[in-house]
C-alpha cells in the first residue's frame, strides 16, 4: 500500500482493465485504497482482480462487451452493488483497430472504430450518471488520445475527438452538481505485448508499413521523442480522478511528451 492514499475507500470503475493503461490504473488506484470494479470483455480481467485482492486490495470484476448499453448498465450495477457508490469512473476502452490511410477503410471498418472508441465512453458516462447524481458527487476521467491529430487512423481520431467533445459538454452540464468530467489524451505508450489483440488478423506487408508510419509520426510529434510509460498515463488519470483536481473540469490533458494532439 502506498504512503499516499488519495482514494481510500472510494469506489472506482475502470473499463478495459485486463491489460495496458486500464490495468495499470486499476492496480495503482487499488494501491491507494480504492475499491475497484474492473470491467473488460476479456476474462483475463478476473486474473487482474484476483492479483489486486491477493496483494491486499479490494477488487471485483465484470466481464462484458461495453459496446452495448446493457453491458454498461450491468457494469455500474455491479460496482454499486459491491461498494454502494461510484465515486470515480475511468472510461478506458478504446484503441485503433486498423492503421491505414483513410481511403482504405471500408464502411464496416469505420463503424467498428467508432463502436470501439466512442460508444463505450458515451454509454459508460450515461450509465454512471444516475449513481453520481444521486450521491451528489463523482469524477469521470475519459481516456482519449493525442491521435486526434495523427496519421493512418482517421476513424479512431474522429471517435477520440468526439470523446473530447462529450467531456467538455458533460462537464459544462454537470458543473454545479459536484461531478467533474475530464479526459487524458495519452501519446504513444510502451506496454508489454498485448494478450488481447485489437485486431486478431496478422497484418500484411503494406499494413505493417502503415503501422510503422504511425510509430514514426508518434515519436516525431512528441517533443521528447519517445513513447510514454503506463505509469505516466496512470499518474495523469489518477490526478484528474483525485480531489487534488477539485477545481478542474472539462479539460483534456495531453500526456504525450509535448504532443498536444
Ligand atoms: N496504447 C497507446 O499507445 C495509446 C495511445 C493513446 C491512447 N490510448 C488509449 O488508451 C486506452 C487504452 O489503451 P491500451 O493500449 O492500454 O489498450 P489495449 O488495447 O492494450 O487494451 C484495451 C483493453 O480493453 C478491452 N476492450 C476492448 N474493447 C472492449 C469492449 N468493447 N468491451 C470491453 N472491453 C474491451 C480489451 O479486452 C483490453 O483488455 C484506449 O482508449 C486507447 O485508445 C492508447
Amino acid at each position: 500500500m502506498s504512503a499516499v492514499s488519495r482514494f481510500a475507500r472510494k469506489s472506482m470503475v475502470v473499463t478495459g482493465a485486463a491489460q495496458g493503461i486500464g490495468k495499470q490504473v486499476a492496480i495503482d488506484a487499488a494501491g491507494e485504497g480504492a475499491r475497484v470494479t474492473l470491467v473488460d470483455r476479456s476474462p483475463l480481467v478476473e486474473t487482474v482482480a484476483a492479483e489486486i485482492a491477493a496483494s491486499g486490495g479490494q477488487a471485483v470484476s465484470f466481464v462484458a462487451d461495453l459496446e452495448t448499453w446493457e453491458s454498461n448498465l450491468g457494469a455500474m450495477k455491479t460496482a454499486h452493488k459491491a461498494y454502494g457508490a461510484i465515486d470515480v469512473l475511468v472510461t478506458n476502452v478504446g484503441g485503433a483497430i486498423w492503421m491505414k490511410p483513410f481511403q482504405h477503410f471500408d464502411e464496416q471498418q469505420i463503424a467498428a472504430e467508432v463502436q470501439r472508441s466512442l460508444f463505450p465512453t458515451l454509454w459508460g458516462c450515461r450509465a454512471a450518471l444516475p449513481h453520481m447524481l444521486e450521491q451528489g458527487r463523482g469524477a469521470i476521467v475519459n481516456v482519449s488520445s493525442v491521435a486526434t491529430k495523427g496519421v493512418n487512423r482517421v476513424p479512431y481520431s474522429a471517435a477520440k475527438a468526439a470523446v473530447n467533445g462529450l467531456t467538455a459538454a458533460l462537464a459544462f452540464e454537470l458543473g454545479t452538481k459536484n461531478i467533474r468530467v475530464n479526459a487524458v489524451a495519452p501519446g504513444g505508450t510502451t506496454a508489454p505485448p498485448r494478450a488481447v489483440l485489437r485486431n486478431a488478423s496478422a497484418p500484411n506487408d503494406e499494413e505493417r508499413a502503415w503501422g510503422k508510419e504511425v510509430v514514426a509520426q508518434t515519436i516525431e510529434s512528441s517533443h521528447m521523442k519517445r513513447y510514454g510509460l503506463l505509469r505516466e498515463m496512470s499518474a495523469a488519470i489518477l490526478f484528474l480522478a483525485s480531489d487534488a483536481a477539485s477545481y478542474i473540469t472539462g479539460t483534456v490533458l495531453p500526456v504525450g511528451g509535448g504532443d498536444q494532439g
